[in-house]
């Protein structure tokens, strides 16, 4: 019986008369918009106006809309900062409330619209543990910016950092640089995070291809969130829920992409989280194997030289299907929030003549291996290198240990870190930090002073992170890892071909280190941090809390 005709929801009914529902709305079937709007940043200002456009497209085709809100932290805002320890631990308030708010409302279906990085892996995990109908939709890149004759994204920003500290920029280029890096509204406008994570979305099925890739400030954004709403009633028809969309097939398809479009480190992490709250068995160790087998085919920073409204341009990741499926890459058998086929998807997708962003398989940008997952001495439950396509390698060298960022950062800037240094940054990890800081200021600082250096952290990597960088190590330094116990000096290897990152100290020595060791005082007495610390699982189960 709907709200609409129970005689004991009256007084239920007379709040919904006054936000000027009928009885008829009352009856139709009832669509949460979830928004991960916030005015604090620009990856998701237009997150109100998306959700007018999606609840036009749900009354259009027959349902109720209403709109709800949930929350949303900057990466790029709070880097470098102690803000930043907020991050990680948004995905879990954002999937929470998202989850509350449906089993409150008893949703019929949701449309989640996600931005900046954690929302969408947030979202997708709530929406796994509803499991009714859901479409995501992603709000969109922002445009490059254009500075001294090149398109410049946030990746040049923080490496002018570097730059300036070795005398090639100034402070004012760098200001300059501020002023143009990001012309507009939209997520961080290349292969970081945001954008990895809008092609998990659209390769797990539960965003419709064709739609993420529109840029945030191109007028058929609109047009396509009013056509979100419809797909929505259709999904809802059709019962494209969660537990049928998210699988073994589709989980591969979605690892697929991060490696061909040279994705970021965090989404380990958040394929990890997400597989286990949909209920797919999924290890580390699969992402590995899986991006083993994949070269990045898509150009797009900091894999390739071009931005995501290139690739939009180019043909968006409709065009990406089109190559992997021709090299045989994804699996067919999934099913898609739109109700189409991955080859109807790959049949439609138009290629713009021409255009050197998506490459094939047989020719492609770099060769196999976006991400890498190691195992050894230093990191026993794994770590993830972010191999970008490199060939392998092997890199020793003497370890610079640093407990925490800021101290990290400050002697990258006084000039104390040289070439062929592994540098070493712990109590940064899930439980640790709290909150697993991703490391952006002090690779930009390494990128920019231009040197030849390999860095090791149980913290993460912002997704414009590039150069030698190994994060996730596991378990964290906090709870007693191998990482608690490196010193200065110790020589550190990591050979890529072999998986491995090894500490090269004598096993008795290292014993006495670990009987020396205690736990550092709790990071935080108080609060969500707190909370965070007390429930936070290991990173190579996907940091997750429950
Ligand atoms: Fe929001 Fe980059 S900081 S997408």
């Amino acid at each position: 019986m709907s709200i609409a005709d129970d005689p004991d929801r009256a007084p239920a009914r007379s709040h919904l008369y006054a936000m000027g529902l009928t009885d008829e709305d009352m009856r139709r079937p009832k669509i949460g918009i979830a928004s991960t709007w916030t005015g604090t940043m620009p990856c998701n200002l237009t997150h109100r106006e998306l959700a007018a456009h999606v609840a036009e497209g749900v009354r259009q085709a027959g349902g109720t809309p209403m709109e709800f809100n949930t929350i949303a932290v900057s990466d790029n805002l709070t880097m470098g900062t102690p803000g930043m320890r907020a991050s990680l631990v948004s995905r879990e308030v954002i999937a929470d409330s998202i989850e509350l708010m449906g089993r409150a409302h008893q949703f019929d279906a949701i449309v989640a619209i996600v931005g900046c990085d954690k929302t969408a892996p947030g979202a997708i995990m709530a929406l796994s543990r509803l499991d009714v109908p859901s479409v995501v939709l992603y709000s969109g890149s922002m445009m490059p910016g254009r500075w001294r004759d090149r398109d410049v994204t946030i990746q040049d920003m923080w490496e002018a950092l570097g730059e300036r500290s070795v005398g090639k920029l100034t402070q004012d280029d760098v200001d300059d640089l501020a002023r143009h890096a990001c012309p507009g509204a939209g997520t961080c406008a290349a292969q970081y995070t945001a954008n990895t994570m809008s092609g998990i979305c659209d390769f797990l099925g539960l965003a419709p291809f064709g739609v993420g890739d529109i840029p945030a400030v191109a007028p058929a954004k609109n047009d396509a969130a009013r056509l979100v709403g419809e797909i929505v009633m259709d999904a809802l028809a059709r019962d494209a829920r969660p537990s049928r969309v998210i699988t073994e097939a589709s989980l591969h398809n979605a690892i697929v992409s991060v490696a061909a479009m040279g994705g970021s480190t965090n989404s380990v992490l958040h394929l990890l989280a997400i597989a286990r709250e949909a209920g797919v068995p999924l290890a580390i160790d699969d992402i590995d194997r899986i991006c083993h087998q994949v070269p990045i085919v898509a150009g797009v920073k900091p894999a390739g030289p071009h931005s995501a409204a290139d690739l939009w341009r180019a043909g968006g990741t409709s065009l990406v299907v089109r190559r992997l499926l021709d090299a045989g890459l994804l699996r067919e058998d999934v099913v898609l929030v739109d109700g189409r086929t991955l080859a109807e998807v790959a049949g439609e997708a138009r290629e713009e003549p021409g255009q050197e962003v998506v490459r094939t398989v047989a020719a492609p940008v770099k060769g196999p291996g976006a991400l890498a997952v190691l195992r050894g001495s230093l990191a026993p439950d794994g770590c993830v290198l972010k191999l970008g396509g490199k060939p392998d390698f092997v890199f020793s060298g003497p370890a610079r240990v640093f407990d925490g960022e800021e101290a990290c950062f400050a002697a990258i800037q006084a000039r104390q870190i040289i070439d062929g240094d592994v540098v070493i940054v712990r109590y940064e990890g899930p439980a640790g930090g709290p909150g697993m800081r991703e490391m952006l200021s002090i690779t930009g600082a390494l990128v920019g002073q231009g040197l030849d250096v390999a860095l090791v952290t149980d913290g993460r990597f912002s997704g414009v992170s590039h150069g030698l960088v190994i994060g996730h190590v596991a378990p964290e330094a906090y709870r007693g890892g191998p990482l608690a116990l490196v010193q200065n000096g110790d020589t550190v290897v990591v050979d890529s071909a072999a998986r491995t990152l090894d500490l090269r100290v004598d096993p008795a020595e290292l014993d006495l280190r670990a009987r020396a060791w205690s736990r550092p005082e709790r990071p935080v007495e108080r609060g969500v941090l707190a909370k965070y610390v007390a429930t936070v699982g290991s990173a190579s189960d996907g940091a997750v809390t429950i």
